[in-house]
């Protein structure tokens, strides 16, 4: 089979800053209560930034990272449920703020497993095309589609995206991607949704926006199968390449809620200075989650060179997987 590497990370956040205080002015909650259920502190939240928009600085540092140019990109692909549009896609938006036409672009929707199944996408088509380089991206704007009167779900999201450039040629400091596992049950669809504006749920001109244009979520049920998905799906893809948990050297599993990481890590069996966290900082930025994780990971000398990386995702739809990359 092909080889593929990533070759180059980046990531990027809007600067606005939303903390467990500026929530208690918003709705009926407290710092204690959000931090104890959750571990998030604060999220950045975009200010008027769209998906291309966080997309652009990240791609522009993987790029720098991976000693292209953009010229040198074949592919865009954009996981994301927050695009600047449905039509044109964020991937277009981007190709085209990057100076390129011609490209492959599209965007890939798979919730918060999107950054799995984007990289994925990206290794079979450097299989199909071993000269490809494949920008692939995580970036969402979830505030867009959040209801600040809504204590429930307003507190757990933020905004961001991360950049991986994947190449069928190793550079330096590069990670092969080693294997990846990716799952799905469309039958637990409804635990976890984004209705409002859908084919099966459209606006008429004039009417006023509704509670199904915002993230819907039955928080227990959803936490019950993000830690059984995880878990399942992390020991599948350890067993199925021979290796042990204790060979982890960084676990980087989904940013939604540090009991669920914190749970996953314990039952997969990595140690907890093992694992990567930075939901306190940044909250569930769905997609761009893992990216953002894995870049800052990385741009901050907690992995290192020879490290092996396990990574893990869950999200809507229901969708879930695991990859396993040495850098
Ligand atoms: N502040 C204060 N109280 C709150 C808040 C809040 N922000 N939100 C909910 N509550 C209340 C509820 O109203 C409820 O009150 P009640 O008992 O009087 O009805 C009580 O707290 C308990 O609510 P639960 O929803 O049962 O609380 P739980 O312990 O399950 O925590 C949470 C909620 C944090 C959402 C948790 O269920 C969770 O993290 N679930 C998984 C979410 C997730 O991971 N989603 C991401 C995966 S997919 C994706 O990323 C898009």
């Amino acid at each position: 089979m092909t080889k593929c590497y990533i070759r180059g990370l980046g990531f990027h956040v809007p600067e606005h800053i939303l903390t467990n205080a500026d929530f208690e002015r918003m709705v009926e909650t407290s710092d204690e209560w959000i931090t104890s259920r959750t571990g998030i502190r604060q999220r950045h939240v975009a200010q008027g930034e769209t998906c291309s928009d966080l997309a652009l600085p990240a791609s522009l540092q993987a790029l720098k990272q991976a000693g292209m140019t953009a010229e040198e990109l074949s592919h865009i692909l954009v996981a994301t449920f927050t695009p600047d549009a449905y039509i044109p896609s964020a991937a277009c938006i981007l190709e085209h703020r990057l100076g390129l036409s011609g490209r492959y672009a599209a965007d890939l929707y798979a919730a918060c497993s999107g950054y799995l199944y984007a990289l994925e996408t990206a290794r079979s088509l450097v299989a199909l095309h071993p000269e490809a380089n494949v920008l692939t991206l995580g970036s969402e704007v979830i505030s867009s589609r959040t209801d600040y009167t809504d204590r429930g779900t307003c507190v757990l999201f933020g905004d961001g995206a991360g950049a991986a450039v994947v190449s069928g040629t190793p550079g330096p400091g590069s990670a092969e991607i080693l294997d990846v596992i990716l799952s799905s049950d469309g039958a637990l669809g409804n635990l976890l949704a984004v209705r409002g504006g859908g084919s099966a749920f459209p606006y008429k001109p004039g009417e006023a926006i509704r509670r199904d244009f915002f993230v819907e979520m039955q928080g227990r049920e959803v936490f019950r199968h993000a830690v059984r998905s995880m878990l399942s799906v992390s020991a599948e893809i350890l067993d199925r390449n021979g290796l042990t948990p204790g060979e982890v050297d960084v676990f980087i599993p989904h940013q939604a809620n540090l009991r669920i990481i914190e749970a996953v890590g314990e039952k997969v069996g990595v140690p907890r200075d093992r694992i990567y966290v930075n939901v306190d900082r940044y909250g569930n930025t769905s997609a761009a989650a893992v990216a953002i994780a894995l870049s800052e990971a990385r741009l901050t000398g907690f992995i290192k060179n020879g490290d092996l990386v396990l990574l893990t995702a869950f999200g809507g739809g229901f969708t879930w997987g695991a990859a396993l990359l040495r850098f």
